[in-house]
This record gives structure tokens, C-alpha cells and sequence, in this order.
């Protein structure tokens, strides 16, 4: 039996990114939650994936909608990262967004975004496995990304020998 604070502290050691998640109901509602199990699937066809808890408000009601943007946070957007990482009623209180060339909600000054329908949803465990099929991804040039390890926030810090 593995301890559930201990998988958290372990796992903790691993990394991440942070994204916002979001999405847009049909009367124009917009949704999102940051999560940093976001990860890229497979190139041919191009798939990205990210697990949302089972319990998730959010997801609940950006899965009827088909698809979903994966808005990459940068070092400087902490505040929005904490918004949607919370249960605001309305998280794009104060957000400043637009929206990406599919209409989903896409939030100012990310990295990058990827818009994707839902491809496949898979129930695993207490979280469920979304895979999303890219059908537009963007990127911008300047600015570092926001790091999540060991349940505190960071920048980047670049090593001498950065190569691969
Ligand atoms: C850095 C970070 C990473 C997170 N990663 C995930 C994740 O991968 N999956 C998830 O379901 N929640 C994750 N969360 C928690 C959700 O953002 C949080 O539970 C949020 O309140 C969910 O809102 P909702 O109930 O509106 O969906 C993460 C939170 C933070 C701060």
C-alpha cells in the first residue's frame, strides 16, 4: 500500500510545466483549469494528452464540447496559473484572453497554445486520460516557461553545457 502523501512528495520530484486547459460552452461560457500533467502523444497523427481528476467542475463541462486549448503558461503568468488551479466562479475574472483562430477562450502572453479536438477520453484510476488530435498550434519566441517542482513554482534556470 503506498502511502497517498508519499506518492504526492515522490511524484513532486518530478517536474512540470503548467497549462490552462480552456474551453467554450455554447452560450459562450468559458471554461478552465491548469494542469500539469500535459504532455505531447504522438507526431503522425499529431496527439497531445493531459488527466484531469474524475471530480473536475471544469472538464465536466469542457468534454460536451468537443475540444479544448492548451494555453503553455510562462514564468510571469503565476497569478493566472493560481486562478484557474482554483474554484473561482468566474476564473476569467481579471484574465486578460482573446481567443485563438477556432473561437476557444486563449489566454494573453503564453508560450504556446495547441487547439485540438477530444479524440479519446480513457477513465484510469481516479483521473481520466484525455487525448486531444492538434488541429492548430502556435508558439511564441521570447519568454521562459512557469515550473512546478515539489509543490513550489519556478523560472528556469539554464545549465552551462545546455546542448543535447
Ligand atoms: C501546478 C498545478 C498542476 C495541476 N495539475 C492538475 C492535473 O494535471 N490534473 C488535474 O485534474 N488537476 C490539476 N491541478 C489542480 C486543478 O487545477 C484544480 O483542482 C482546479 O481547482 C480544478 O478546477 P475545476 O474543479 O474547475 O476543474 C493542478 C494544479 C496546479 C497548481
Amino acid at each position: 500500500m503506498v502511502d497517498p502523501q508519499h506518492f504526492r512528495d515522490v511524484m513532486g520530484s518530478y517536474p512540470t510545466g503548467v497549462c490552462v486547459i480552456t474551453s467554450l460552452g455554447n452560450d459562450g461560457e468559458r471554461f478552465g483549469l491548469a494542469v500539469g500533467s500535459f504532455t505531447s502523444i504522438s507526431l503522425d497523427p499529431p496527439l497531445v494528452g493531459f488527466l484531469p481528476d474524475k471530480r473536475s467542475r471544469s472538464w465536466e463541462k469542457i468534454a460536451p464540447t468537443g475540444r479544448f486549448c492548451v494555453n503553455v503558461l510562462g514564468s510571469d503568468q503565476l497569478e493566472a496559473c493560481r486562478r484557474f488551479a482554483s474554484r473561482h466562479d468566474d476564473k476569467f475574472e481579471g484574465i486578460a484572453h482573446g481567443t485563438t483562430p477556432g473561437g476557444l477562450p486563449l489566454l494573453d502572453d503564453v508560450l504556446a497554445w495547441i487547439e485540438c479536438d477530444i479524440e479519446r477520453v480513457t477513465e484510469i484510476g481516479d483521473h481520466l486520460l484525455v487525448v486531444g488530435a492538434v488541429r492548430a498550434m502556435q508558439r511564441r519566441d521570447e519568454g521562459a516557461p512557469l515550473l512546478f517542482y515539489r509543490g513550489g513554482y519556478h523560472r528556469l534556470a539554464g545549465l552551462d553545457e545546455e546542448t543535447v
